[in-house]
Formats: structure tokens, sequence, C-alpha cells
């Protein structure tokens, strides 16, 4: 960068030479800017996609035959957004990623700032995450969550491949810039303490349960959250949708993404239309409207940047 000094802004003739210091001098002039900073209502960088549970299972499988526990310090796909440019988010402030751990393996213990959880797919008796020196069972349709610097690894004790979906609030982190991370000095943290009830588990069964008593906000919908917020920058709420009904949701602020628990349905996002089924991960950016339609009952996962915009009052409505 250039000095100019205060005496070439006072000879200077004209706009142009006046524009011309400023870019000498490192300044950017705030009348006329290359774009502007502030806009009538948010920009959309995302869109809606859809993921298949199908794919992802067959692409871990055959991940599983070239990528071991000692190469990766994760065996998993990101879901990152496909618009032009991007290779990591899935909406502007989370990140999914599927994830496989195969019978018997270890996937080593490690902290790191980003929030993180999971929603598990496949999973039989024996597969574990370990907690801050518990281990958690992992059963199917089970939310698990791993707060920001709490140790986590897995440990898959079963004789079958254990799956599941990932969601972190990693994008966020790299925006505002605390990420940290370290690898635990154990490969895996060494715990004989088993806590199903933990409270970083909300088992499915509980899940069912709860929605089972709740109230319908719409006909054929009940809906719960999971944690008050789960996360300190991730809520979740479950939603269970009887066969055939359906609702809309307007635009907001939210950046969300929804895994379907159980259940077959189709979700119309903006102008794309995805059939779902179990397994499935779906994209829903800020800005977008959306309606869902159950074919069979649904179970669907809200993970949102939720709290995150509560509790910066920037949680609102966007024209569609
Ligand atoms: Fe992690």
């Amino acid at each position: 960068m250039a000095t100019v000094t205060p005496e070439e802004f006072q000879r200077a003739g004209n706009m142009d030479e006046l524009l011309g210091l400023l870019g000498k001098a490192g300044i950017e002039n705030g009348w006329a800017k290359r774009e502007p900073s502030m806009y009538a209502k948010p920009k959309r960088n995302f869109i809606p996609a859809h993921w298949t549970y199908d794919v992802a299972k067959a692409a871990l499988d055959a991940a599983g035959r070239f990528v071991n526990t000692e190469l990766a310090e994760r065996r998993n796909l990101i879901l990152n957004n496909p618009v032009s440019g991007n290779f990591y988010p899935t909406v502007t402030t989370l990140v999914s990623a599927f994830q496989m751990v195969k019978a018997g393996e270890l996937a080593r213990s490690h902290r790191h700032t980003a929030n993180a959880l999971r929603f598990v797919l496949d999973a039989k008796p024996g597969m574990f995450t370990i907690v801050d020196g518990k281990k958690i069972p992992m059963e199917p349709n089970d939310v698990l969550l791993t707060p920001n610097w709490s140790w986590h690894g897995h440990a898959n004790e079963s004789p079958a491949n254990g799956l599941w979906i990932d969601f972190l609030d990693v994008p966020l982190t790299h925006l505002l810039g605390p990420m940290f991370f370290e690898h635990h000095e154990e490969k895996v943290e060494h715990t004989d303490i088993v806590a199903p009830d933990s409270p970083a588990r909300f088992p499915f069964t509980k899940t069912v349960a709860r929605l089972a008593e709740a109230p319908e906000i719409s006909p054929g919908r009940r809906e719960i959250q999971l944690g008050d917020p789960a996360l300190r920058t991730i809520a979740l709420h479950v939603t269970r949708l009887d066969a055939g009904a359906s609702f809309d949701v307007s635009p907001t602020t939210l950046n969300c993404i929804y895994a379907i628990m159980q259940g077959k349905g189709s979700a119309q996002i903006d102008d794309k239309t995805f059939q779902f089924v179990r397994g499935d991960v779906i994209a829903v950016p800020s800005s977008s409207t959306h309606r869902w339609t159950a074919k069979e009952e649904c179970y669907l996962l809200r993970v949102s940047d939720e709290p995150l915009m509560k509790f910066l009052d920037w949680l609102r409505p966007v024209d569609a």
C-alpha cells in the first residue's frame, strides 16, 4: 500500500484524482461502492438441495474399501451445498455429513470448539459414541450431542457397520474465527462407564412418546424440541406428520437442514420438489418457502441456527 500525504489529497482536482488517491491509500470510498453493503432483504447464497441415503450408503461402503480410520480422522461424506465455488457448508452456518464406522473400528477421540450432533441411521448393540469419558449407546434414530470442546470418539464393538448423519456449526466457527481442535492423548478415550441416560442422548423411543402427547399444531402435525436449545448455536425440532398431512413454512432468516428420521413424502422447497425417504438430508437455506407432505407417517428432524438468530434478534420473516 503506497503512502499518500495529506498534501496530495489537498491538491486533488477532481473526483477521479480523489478516487485514485484513495485507492493508493488503501481506502474504499463509501458513496459509490462496488457492491452495496446493505440491501432490503437477505441475499440468497445457497440453494435447496437433497441427498439420498441410498447413494450416501453406497458411497460410504465404497469408501470403507479404500479409507480406514488410521488414514482418516473421520470417514465421512460432506454435503456441500451445490452452488458454484462452494466446497463445504450445507447452509450458511451449518454443515452436514454422512459418516460410517465399520464393525470393530475405532474413530479416534478429539475435541473442537465447533458444536456437533449426530442422528443415527444404522447401529447394532455395541455401537458407542464416547463423550467426555462416557460410552453412550448409539441406537437407530437416536440424536446425540457433542457440545463445544467436549471430547468425543466412536467405538464400534458390534458386528455391523454404524452409520449416521453429523451436523456441525463449523461454517459459523470459520466465519467468526474461534476454531480450536486437538486430539486426545489416548487414541480413543478409554472408559468402562456406559451412560444410556446421558443428557447428551435423545433416544428415539422418548421422542416418539413425547410426540404422542404433544398437541396438534396444524391438522396431522405435531412438533417437539429436543433440548432448549440442544446446543448454544443449534436448535433441534422433530415434527411428526400423519400420512396424507402437509404443512407450509413461510420464508424466514433461519438456516435449516432436515433429516428424515422415518417415513416417506415430498418436500417442495421454492421451485424444487424432492421425494424423500428415511435417512435423506434436505438443505433448506434461509429465505426459502417450503411445503412438506407425508405419503406415510413421517418424523422429520429439523436442525437450525434458531438460537443464534434469536439471540441476535435476527429471526425475522422474509418476503418471498
Ligand atoms: Fe468431531
